[in-house]
């Protein structure tokens, strides 16, 4: 079937849930990719000639090929990081790059304290131990792990994931330290009991470290051997952020010698794989990048990166552009 020259063409790189689909396809002419091949920037520039937006996600390489693209508008970015997207290289040709702030915040704050609580007190380790027939009775040393409440936890990048966060920590009596590139307002500050540190100093004095910060050539490897090394050898570190934030082999070093107690890990350096180091630590809970999977954060992600990419070819301002200077 041709496309209906009166409606714009767009690609949709992955599946999308509900009402996202619908809402494309009510005026737009969709392109699907096929499940499963390569994301890589030759891959999408060969399937999006001809588009005017694309609707990506995580896995795609939205890279200069790509921005090129003659008669491209939009890419509207399935997700709050856009550290897969070349911004400036978007800019450069005019692409309005948007993503989907807000709607996943407290979704992904619920992960992040879910591994703080799974490692801290050894959730993943203790399911193997029942799982293969390790539970053969009740020890006053079985699976000793920390305790939540009343423990520090140090939030590195306070934003709207990190503050969330921080709420959940108030309800299980922990003490508030973060780190942030400026500190935030007296009165957040205030509301939260959250104190402020350099990063070396809340490494230092926290018992759970949490990252919530986005991936740039400034927080690549932010956490890196040095930093493990300045961690108490109880605390446990959590990151739902993005996985280069951390030095993976590094941190498998730190976990194996004892430099730290734990880590709960959501992301990691070269998705899907993992490094093959961590997958052998006992006291890492890894998870498959699910920060966001509920049902209805997921939806509404979706929801939003429709909704800003049909602005933008509607000639309106999108509500989440990441590089706004393309409209200015
Ligand atoms: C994001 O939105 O950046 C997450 O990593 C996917 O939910």
């Amino acid at each position: 079937m041709s496309a209906d020259p009166g409606r714009p063409v767009v690609l949709v790189t992955n599946r999308l849930l509900e009402p996202a689909p619908s809402l494309l396809a009510a005026s737009c002419e969709v392109r699907t990719m096929p499940e499963g091949g390569p994301r890589t920037g030759e891959a999408i520039a060969a399937a999006a000639a001809g588009c005017v937006g694309i609707l990506s996600q995580v896995t795609d390489t939205i890279d200069a090929r790509v921005l090129s693209i003659p008669g491209l508008r939009v890419v509207a970015n399935c997700a709050v990081g856009y550290n897969n997207v070349d911004v400036a290289a978007a800019t450069a040709h005019g692409v309005i790059v948007t993503n989907t702030p807000g709607v996943l915040d407290e979704t992904t704050a619920d992960a992040a304290f879910g591994l703080i609580i799974a490692a801290g007190r050894r959730f993943g380790e203790a399911e193997r131990l029942l799982r293969s027939g390790g539970f053969d009775r009740w020890r006053i040393d079985m699976m000793l792990g920390q305790d939540i409440h009343g423990a520090t936890l140090g939030i590195v990048g306070l934003g709207r994931i990190g503050t969330a966060v921080a709420r959940r920590a108030r309800g299980f009596g922990m003490r508030l330290l973060y780190t942030a590139t400026r500190r935030v307002a007296a009165d957040l500050e205030a509301e939260l009991g959250a104190e402020f540190r350099s990063l070396d100093q809340l490494l230092a004095e926290s018992d759970f470290v949490s990252l919530h910060t986005p991936l740039t050539a400034a927080t690549h490897h932010l956490i890196g051997e040095r930093e493990l090394a300045s961690m108490k050898p109880t605390a446990v570190l959590v990151n739902t952020s993005r996985g280069a934030v951390v030095d993976e082999a590094a941190l498998a070093r730190a976990l194996q010698s004892g430099t730290i107690f734990a880590a709960g890990i959501d992301v990691y350096e070269q998705e899907p794989a993992v490094h093959p180091e961590l997958l052998r630590c006992e006291n890492a809970v890894l998870l498959p990048h699910i920060g966001s999977a509920s049902v209805r954060t997921r939806s509404r992600m979706c929801e939003v990166a429709a909704r800003n990419l049909l602005a933008v070819l509607a000639g309106q301002r999108p509500p989440n552009p990441v590089n706004p200077e393309v409209l200015d």
